[in-house]
């Protein structure tokens, strides 16, 4: 009998990338192949985010999609995984007809198990335990398999921070880190495997190691990866501001293969707002990290997230959040409308912001970060700087892609370039998102 196809939608952050790959591995192992087309699969899973409004509805509307494939190929399994079918679970089946598995943040174990008895037997399946403190990757056999040049690796898994407006706490359930060295043997794996960067995934990987004893902190963590052979980068995401260590400031700047860029999600300027949100820090600690970071790496890129019309977000909040965007002149922002989710406390608050006001807000902000982001960029023409080369750009032709270290991507003519050189480029030109360069 000839191999089974599947194809995976994923949605969300770097997590869910991260367990896609995880996914497929398993997939694999079982005969199963991928397919870019889902209309040639049998098995379609759909990795889900419900970190806002708009990435759980997508699903439905993927879902809804894909009802009409189920009608021509009725042996088509369709699974919901990741955070919508943590958070929904058994809801989701009754909401969806032709949904045949949900699977939890922390079944990718089950995916065996379920196959096995939905191939066989007509039937639905749902496994969304989230006990305990238990990691979810100790049970998976396989390392993932790279994609090219660079891949994420998870380190931790939920957090324990419960800001007012955030589900993953409830989707991603306690946080628990993995052993440091499950990680540093899936390194190695990735680099005997041709990667040479690497991203450390987790939602607040400042209390990597916490509650685990004989293990090191994530600065311990970075100083062991470091010394890996052949990965040339180390990146992480994401750093929460409140417990921003001095060891990991340091960190920047001494350790050689440490990127010199940090995510360091802002949210919002107004100290009201902040702690409504129970984020733990006011602007001015905010501030004087940002002071720290740039003076102990005075080349650090700085990125952050921000929400907009927050429960009680006044114009005068707002504006301090326009103020410290002009203040610390950040390299990108990612910039949100608040939206409620379910079982969160900021659901509950009074004074909700209008769709339109939350708009105009987010429209304004991000008038405000374009022009920021420019300048910014403007200040890399003509300088030097090294790129990890990633693939062909999206441009095609001869053109090549990659990143430099501080994470702007830049795209020059390279035809005779291979994919995972570094290389050294001269920057000729800063477009809105990316820069323009060419061979040194
Ligand atoms: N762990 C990261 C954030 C993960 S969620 C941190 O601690 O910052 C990614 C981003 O989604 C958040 O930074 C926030 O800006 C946004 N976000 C989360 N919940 C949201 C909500 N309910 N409404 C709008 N934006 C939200
Ligand atoms: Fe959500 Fe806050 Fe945890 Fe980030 S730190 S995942 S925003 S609860
Ligand atoms: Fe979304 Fe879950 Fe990531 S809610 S942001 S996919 S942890």
């Amino acid at each position: 009998m000839g191999s089974k196809k599947f194809f995976i939608l994923t949605f969300g952050c770097q997590m869910n990338v991260y367990d896609s790959g995880r996914i497929a591995q398993i997939l694999t192992a079982r005969n199963y192949q991928p397919v870019h087309d889902p209309a040639g699969a049998d098995l379609i899973l759909l990795n889900t985010c419900s970190v806002r409004e708009k990435p759980e509805k997508k699903v439905y509307s993927a879902l809804g999609r894909f009802r009409t494939l189920k009608r021509k190929k009725p042996g088509l399994l369709i699974g919901v995984a990741g955070c919508v079918a943590q958070q929904e679970g058994e809801g989701l089946l009754a909401r969806v007809p032709y949904l045949d598995f949900v699977l939890g943040t922390k079944e990718l174990k089950k995916i065996p198990e379920i196959l096995d008895r939905l191939e066989r037997t007509a039937g639905r399946a749902c496994a969304v335990a989230l006990d305990g403190r238990i990691d979810p990757y100790r049970e998976l056999p396989l390392f993932p398999a790279p994609g090219g040049p660079t891949a994420f690796v998870s380190t931790m898994q939920g957090c324990d921070n419960f800001c007012s407006f955030c589900v993953v706490p409830f989707v991603r359930g306690r946080e628990v880190s993995r052993p440091s060295q499950d990680i540093r043997e899936e390194i190695k794996a990735l680099s005997e495997k041709g990667v040479k960067e690497v991203t450390l995934l987790g939602q607040n990987v400042n209390s990597y190691g916490r509650g685990t004893p004989g293990e090191p902190d994530f600065v311990g963590l970075l100083e062991s990866i470091e010394k890996i052979p052949g990965i040339e980068r180390i990146r992480f995401t994401t750093s929460h501001p409140k417990d921003l260590s001095a060891g990991l400031i340091g960190a920047f700047g001494r350790l050689s293969r440490l990127c010199e860029h940090i995510h360091l999600p802002l949210q919002s300027g107004s100290n009201h707002i902040l702690e409504r949100m129970n984020r733990g820090y006011t602007k001015e600690e905010y501030l004087e990290r940002v002071q720290r970071l740039r003076a102990a790496c005075p080349g650090i890129s700085i990125t952050t997230d921000i929400i907009v019309g927050f429960p009680g977000e006044t114009e005068e909040d707002f504006r301090q959040t326009l103020e410290m965007l002009e203040r610390i002149q950040f390299e990108e922002m990612f910039s949100f409308r608040y939206s409620d989710r379910p079982g969160t406390r900021a659901s509950t608050f009074p004074a909700k912001i209008q769709e339109g006001s939350k708009q105009k807000r987010l429209t304004e902000l991000q008038a405000l970060q374009r022009g920021i982001t420019q300048r910014r960029y403007k200040t890399w023409e003509g300088r030097e700087a090294e790129i990890l080369v990633e693939g062909p750009s999206k441009a095609g032709g001869e053109e090549k892609t990659g990143r430099t270290r501080a994470n702007h991507i830049v795209n020059f003519p390279g035809a005779s370039i291979a994919v995972g050189a570094l290389v050294r480029v001269r920057i000729q030109k800063a477009l809105a998102h990316s820069l323009r360069g060419e061979l040194i």
